[in-house]
């Protein structure tokens, strides 16, 4: 952290959150891809279904033990906060990691992302595509989320990311560039706040958070008969 011109320059997303961020965009893209396509490009649609489950996993742990504002406690805001952020008396605070919106945003796609996994993994297109955990489940479970995951969990999904993108797009247009900070890391505030932790000790930590989660993940597909 060092001051220029009156600004500080804060570390606001540790590396393993942006990491985090831009392999779930490819990620999501090639599920949606991969999903609509159907046939042999299911056998991807599994492949990137059981890396979106690893990536989410390690996002809940890193919400839990991550770096200061990539931290769940930083972006829960009380419905005060949210108000007066609404009508422009946000705290300066509220600029340095997810604003109240922001975060609300993000909470909703981190919940429909679990959505489509969970029923991802208990669906079945009734010709060749089923989800590992589907044998464990009733058909009636079956179909309800298979349900939700081809014709109502998508779209849902599509929308919110479509509107993360415009809210995106919007605050560039207001000359606040959030993608910098996503991309780099940094943020130039006016307020002087400690920075989220990203040394080697915690990148590795991170690493291995996220090679348990995928172990466990990879347990989970191989139930698949
Ligand atoms: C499939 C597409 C996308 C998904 C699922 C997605 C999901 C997310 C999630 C879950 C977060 C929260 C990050 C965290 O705290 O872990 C986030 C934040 C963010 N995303 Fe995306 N994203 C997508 C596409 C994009 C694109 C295309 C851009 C750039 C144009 C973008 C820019 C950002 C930025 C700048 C933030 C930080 C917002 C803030 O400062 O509050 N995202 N996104
Ligand atoms: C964010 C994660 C995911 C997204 C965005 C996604 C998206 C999609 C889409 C768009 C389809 C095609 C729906 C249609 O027929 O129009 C689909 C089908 C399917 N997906 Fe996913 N998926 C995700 C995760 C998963 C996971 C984790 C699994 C299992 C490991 C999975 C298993 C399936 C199965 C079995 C189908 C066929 C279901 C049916 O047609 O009834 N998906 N998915």
């Amino acid at each position: 952290m060092y001051s220029n011109k009156n600004l500080t320059k804060v570390r606001v997303w540790d590396l393993p959150t942006r990491l985090f961020h831009w392999t779930l965009v490819l990620v999501v893209v090639g599920l949606a891809v991969s999903g609509v396509v159907g046939g042999d490009a299911m056998v991807w649609h599994f492949r990137l279904g059981y890396t979106a489950a690893s990536l989410l996993l390690f996002r809940i742990i890193w919400g839990l033990v991550g770096g200061r504002w990539s931290r769940f406690g930083a972006f829960i805001y009380a419905p005060q906060s949210l108000l007066n952020y609404l009508k422009g008396k946000g705290k300066p605070e509220h600029s340095v990691g997810h604003s109240p919106v922001g975060a609300g945003s993000v909470f909703a796609m981190l919940a429909l992302l679990l959505a489509q996994i969970c029923t991802g993994l208990i669906s079945d297109d009734e010709i060749a595509a089923s989800g590992p955990l589907t044998r464990f489940v009733s058909n009636s479970t079956v179909s309800l989320a298979s349900h939700y995951h081809a014709d109502i969990g998508k779209w849902l999904l599509l929308a919110l990311v479509l509107l993360h993108i415009a809210a995106i797009v919007f605050y560039q247009w207001r000359k606040h560039n959030l993608i910098h900070a996503m991309l780099h890391g940094d943020k130039e505030l006016v307020v002087a706040v400690p920075g989220s932790r990203d040394d080697a000790l915690s990148r590795t930590g991170a690493a291995l958070v996220f090679g348990v989660c995928a172990a466990f993940v990879a347990w989970i597909a191989s139930l698949a008969v």
